[in-house]
């Protein structure tokens, strides 16, 4: 080789070695072996010389070429193996790290005295309804003796929703499930015997009242139904409930529109932790003879009992929680305990 073709050969070395992309070494590939490369060029100016020196020349560039050729295959092998091994190491899998637990969630302590609540009612004979929070005047109010303007309604305030029913009143949250009683009434014939569970919601906020909370509803209608069945009943469930046959239960004269008489039931433990005293747990009551007729039933006929109870009032109980707002708190620490 001529010192000229040793120094292109030198040249083209330098230039593979100094670049790290494939595609930028196809480029310098160009340089020397494409259409107009350094090789080319010379392989073109043979042509003009005579026949020795053409063939003497011819091979020495052809020598010049094949070692290009050979340097530039070698690098391309170069760049692929760091290619790959740099695609490894990016990809590669620590089999010696600990795995990523997938934790599993857990049920919430109201949420489960709810399953717990349905399951009970379920088994003696109850049906298991849902209806709307967002409910209309009419059923939360009106339709449950609490007339327009009674001062009754101011028992119970709610939020209202920026949109009016059909009749042009503004739509509300529920304040109770009560209005279940008159939903699913209306579309079932006696005997009636449902529970309603759900969010209810009111304007109040501290340690035992939160602005939403959840209720169950109960409502059995009937022909002979009378108060002694709603003792029993209850009585019955909270026995299940709390998993004792160590509790008694009470009422107490209290005030609903939708019923009358109406009565706030007590429960007391009579042993354990928490024995000895009377506990607020439900409103109830002999339904009222207007509720009845929005039922679209004839009171003279049909009559039954209701009862309202608060499912964190029962959570808290069951579980001896003191304060209501840590069940929508969110905080783990707390919720874990139940799972
Ligand atoms: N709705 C009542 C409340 O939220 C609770 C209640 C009381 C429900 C008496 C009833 C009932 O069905 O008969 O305070």
């Amino acid at each position: 080789m001529s010192p000229d073709l040793d120094q292109l050969v030198a040249a083209a070395g330098a230039a593979f070695a100094a670049v790290s992309q494939p595609a930028a070494l196809e480029n310098e590939k160009a340089r020397f072996l494409g259409k107009s490369g350094a090789i080319t060029e010379r392989l073109k100016a043979l042509g003009k010389l005579p026949p020795d020196e053409k063939r003497e020349q011819g091979a020495r560039i052809n020598a010049a070429k094949e070692a290009i050729e050979r340097l530039l295959a070698e690098r391309r092998q170069a760049l692929a193996e760091a290619q790959l091994a740099e695609r490894l190491s990016a990809e590669s899998i620590d089999v010696t790290l600990p795995g990523r637990k997938r934790s599993a969630g857990g049920v919430h302590p109201v949420t489960r005295s709810w399953i717990r609540i349905e399951e009970i009612f379920r088994s003696i004979g109850f049906d298991v309804a849902d209806g709307p929070e967002i409910e209309n005047d009419w059923f939360n109010f009106t339709a449950l003796n609490s007339p327009e303007n009674h001062p009754a309604r101011s028992m119970q305030d709610t939020f209202y929703v920026d949109a009016p029913d059909a009749g042009g009143k503004p739509l509300l949250l529920r304040t109770h499930t009560s209005p279940m009683q008159v939903r699913y009434a209306r579309m079932h014939t006696p005997p009636i015997k449902v529970i309603a569970l759900g969010r209810t919601y009111r304007v109040d906020s501290d340690a035992t009242h939160s602005p939403m909370f959840q209720q169950v509803e109960g409502l059995w209608i009937d022909e002979n139904v009378s108060f002694a069945d709603l003792k029993a009943v209850y009585t019955d469930f909270l026995r299940s409930f709390f998993e004792t046959d160590d509790l008694v239960v009470r009422f107490r004269p209290s005030y609903f529109p939708f019923t009358e008489p109406s009565a706030e039931i007590d429960m007391m433990f009579t042993s354990g932790p928490g024995k000895g005293q009377w506990l607020e747990i439900s409103g109830s009551g002999q339904v009222h003879p207007n509720v009845v007729r929005n039922f679209g039933l004839d009171p003279e006929r049909y009559i039954g009992f209701a009862f309202g109870s608060g499912i964190e009032r029962l959570s808290m109980l069951r579980y001896g929680i003191d304060d209501l707002r840590i069940f929508f708190e969110g905080d783990l620490r707390f919720l874990r305990q139940f799972n």
